[in-house]
């Protein structure tokens, strides 16, 4: 018998009795692992057009989270997982500082490299000597000069304990941007910034960790170097790893989410995936996993399903996942073919709690992907990861595995209409999933997917659907 595979544009949402007049009625509150939560139920893909530590930024302080692509040597995918937890912090224990002998080239070069405004100036043995940011640096013309020469001395500062409110008012009070902690022998031990304190202010549901600091995860893969990758990875403080091959129901995925639990344990919140059939979430949860990533071909680069003939429609796959993981209580990602708030709401509604989006997002200010003109009109280059271009990158970096080059591309590469902030288009699917919410009468993601009753729409029904306006 061959049984039938629905996907997002297959189905609507029969609307409920509702009691929701609110967006204050609505908590979208969503596990991501066992233990991770956020509140906007978005996860970044993790994709080299997509997610790097800009988009991660973003996702995270509007309440997402971004995964970085493996497509990166480790030591660069850790300095990107860095960089998020830097971002926004309330106290940075570590700041970035530079040496009183440094030349300004040096300094400017440091300060973009990192992208930061200001750096602490310390000495050998870690004391506060003065600070050096963009504006000293603004008029600057000879860059052989040397930080000490050109750095403000007379520094206000905090000590290491400080309140926050005690914090605010030095910073307020003395008009500065940057507020050093250091003890009373003057050597540094932390820094608070006033940028960080008004995005406290401007994003209070914002993805923190136990620190203050945004969240962030990271894919690996199922290589040699795994361990090690995961490791560094950790240390540098991620908040979700996830094993991401096309085909988790593999014995290589298997055996990676097996080992990485069994060497980090609960220190490491493991996502694995992607999978498309409730046995292939059974065994990746057996073996550890913390959450599962759902979708075999749906997005909107893949070519999987065609190259391959395999695939389940995406709405199909994430109800038949979910039948084994609602009773593991092992939350699901819906990963690939999200195109609007509509398919967004559908997937969360099938009992995702949360979504993995790729193209739309690729579209953003945030992502890494070139922004392009053509004809009057603005777009970004998005790619699939197995296109043949991501492949063959990938190839130059690390020489593509003991495997080589054996696949066939299963993706391809492309471009997507430019869409702005990322702020903007999280704020559009948000808006979307809540008005779905409220026409089933949910007040939480639990009631939303115990209240949704899906009915099938023959083309016709769909062609009904979308709007016959120019
Ligand atoms: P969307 O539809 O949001 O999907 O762009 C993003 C997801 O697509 C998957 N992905 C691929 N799948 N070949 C595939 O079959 C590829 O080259 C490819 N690249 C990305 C991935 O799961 C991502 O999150």
């Amino acid at each position: 018998m061959i049984r039938d595979g629905l996907t997002f544009n297959d189905v609507l949402l029969v609307p409920k009795k509702s009691e929701v007049f609110s967006r204050k009625d609505i908590d979208t509150k969503a596990y991501l692992t066992r233990l991770v939560s956020i509140h906007v139920p978005i996860v970044s893909a993790n994709m080299d057009s997509v997610t790097e530590f800009q988009m991660a930024r973003a996702m995270a302080e509007n309440g997402g989270i971004g995964i970085i692509h493996r497509f990166l040597s480790i030591e660069d995918q850790v300095e990107e997982v860095a960089k998020v937890k830097r971002a926004e912090n309330t106290v940075i224990e570590d700041p970035y500082t530079v040496h009183p002998d440094y030349t300004l080239f040096d300094a400017r070069r440091f300060m973009e490299s990192k992208s930061i405004s200001g750096a602490i100036v310390v000495d050998d043995k870690k004391k506060l000597v003065g600070i050096i940011t963009s504006r000293d640096l603004l008029f600057e013309q000879d860059d052989r000069k040397l930080v000490k020469n050109v750095m403000t001395q007379k520094v206000i500062t905090g000590e290491p304990r400080i309140s926050l409110d005690k914090a605010i008012d030095l910073l307020h009070t003395h008009r500065i941007e940057k507020l050093p902690l250091v003890t009373k022998a003057g050597t540094l031990r932390g820094l608070i910034t006033l940028k960080d304190v008004l995005k406290r202010i401007k994003y209070p549901h914002s993805s923190k960790d136990k620190k203050g600091r945004l969240m962030v995860g990271a894919a690996v893969g199922v290589k040699d170097d795994t361990l090690k990758r995961t490791d560094a990875l950790l240390r540098a403080g991620v908040d979700i790893i996830v094993v991401d091959i096309a085909h988790g129901h593999n014995t290589r995925a298997i055996t990676t989410t097996k080992q990485i639990k069994r060497k980090f344990g609960k220190k490491c919140q493991l996502i694995a995936g992607n999978v498309a059939t409730p046995r292939a979430a059974e065994d990746l949860i057996k073996a550890g996993a913390d959450g599962i990533k759902v979708g075999i071909g749906p997005g909107a680069a893949c070519t999987t399903r065609i190259v391959t003939g395999v695939g389940v429609p995406q709405l199909t796959a994430i109800q038949d996942v979910i039948s084994v993981t609602k009773k593991l209580k092992i939350p699901i990602i819906a990963d690939g073919g999200i195109g609007n708030s509509g398919d967004f709401a559908k997937a969360i509604a099938a009992g995702a709690q949360t979504a993995m989006i790729g193209s739309l997002l690729a579209g953003c200010e945030e992502s890494p992907g070139e922004y392009v003109m053509e004809n009057g009109s603005a777009y970004k280059h998005y790619r699939g990861m197995a296109s043949y271009e991501a492949s063959s990158e990938k190839v130059r970096i690390d020489g593509g595995g003991k495997d080589g080059f054996w696949r066939a591309p299963e993706g391809r590469s492309g471009k997507v209409p430019y869409r702005g902030k990322t702020s903007g288009v999280l704020n559009d699917l948000m808006a979307g999933l809540r008005s779905s919410m409220s026409y089933l009468g949910a007040h939480n993601l639990s009631e939303f997917s115990k209240n949704a009753e899906f009915i099938k729409m023959s083309p016709s029904g769909m062609k009904e659907s979308d709007t016959r306006l120019d």
